[in-house]
């Protein structure tokens, strides 16, 4: 059904395009029927997903990594930017050399820098400043936000919502960990400029999530935990 604004809209929207390439949008075209299992058995697959700090050695193929990466690539990006770079480490030295650097800084973070409130609010989790998922998983995706664009010839050029796009993109990446059978951890030892100085990265990139990718390990326990309610995240008009 197209009321009168909407009409508009589009009458609006099909001029501004003139000249400008475009294609028809493809619909999956599903039943209502099929909507709502598919909507169902979708919030039931992601309500299974967790955030695993017990990994496993057990190796994962690169091509099962790349589709990952392909699947995060696709997220929406202001002004289709797409301002992401995702680092894959799986070189035992290096993951290392990282694991080091993180845990010195995650020592300072337990040991000071964080408030008391928040050492009390992380308790449940009993994490610490030791990360021995860094050396075990089989790799580790370090995402980098590209604070501007840098073209080849060395000229910067704006890029939008950066936060947003990224946030965004983490999300999708964690989705398709989950949907290939994967775990992963959403991990931020901050602060994470030593990621830029260890990977040599350009200077339009910062650190931005470091994520530890694998198989759990045998014995892998979670937290406890329980998510608010639609009630409670939720408000309609
Ligand atoms: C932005 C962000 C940063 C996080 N940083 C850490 C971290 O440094 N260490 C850690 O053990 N977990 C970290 N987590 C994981 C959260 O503790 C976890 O997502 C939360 O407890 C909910 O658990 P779930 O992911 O199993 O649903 C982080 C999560 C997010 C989204």
């Amino acid at each position: 059904m197209v009321n009168f604004v909407s009409a508009e809209f589009y009458f609006v929207d099909a001029m501004k395009r003139d000249n400008k390439d475009f294609k028809p949008y493809e619909p999956l075209g599903y039943s209502e029927e099929e909507m709502l299992t598919r909507s169902r058995q979708f919030f039931e697959y992601m309500n299974q997903r967790r955030s695993v700090r017990e990994f496993s050695d057990r190796p994962v193929s690169r091509e099962v990594l790349d589709n990952i990466i392909h699947a995060a690539s696709t997220a929406p990006s202001g002004a289709h930017k797409q301002p992401w770079t995702f680092g894959v480490i799986s070189n035992a030295e290096l993951k290392h050399h990282i694991r080091e650097l993180a845990e010195k800084e995650e020592f300072e973070n337990y040991h000071g820098r964080m408030s008391e409130t928040w050492l009390e609010d992380l308790k449940k989790f009993g994490t610490d400043h030791i990360k021995e998922f860094i050396d075990v998983a089989p790799y580790l995706i370090v995402v980098f936000k590209q604070v501007y664009e840098l073209d080849e010839a060395g000229e910067r050029h704006t890029n939008y919502y950066v936060n947003e796009s990224v946030g965004i993109a983490v999300g999708f990446l964690l989705a398709a960990i989950h949907y290939a059978g994967l775990v992963a951890l959403t991990h931020t030892p901050s602060p994470m400029n030593f990621l830029e100085k260890a990977l040599d990265r350009p200077p339009n990139e910062r650190a931005y999530l470091l994520i530890p990718v694998g198989h759990p390990a045998e014995d892998a326990q979670v937290p406890e935990l329980s998510r608010k309610s639609l009630e409670e995240i939720m408000f309609m008009h």
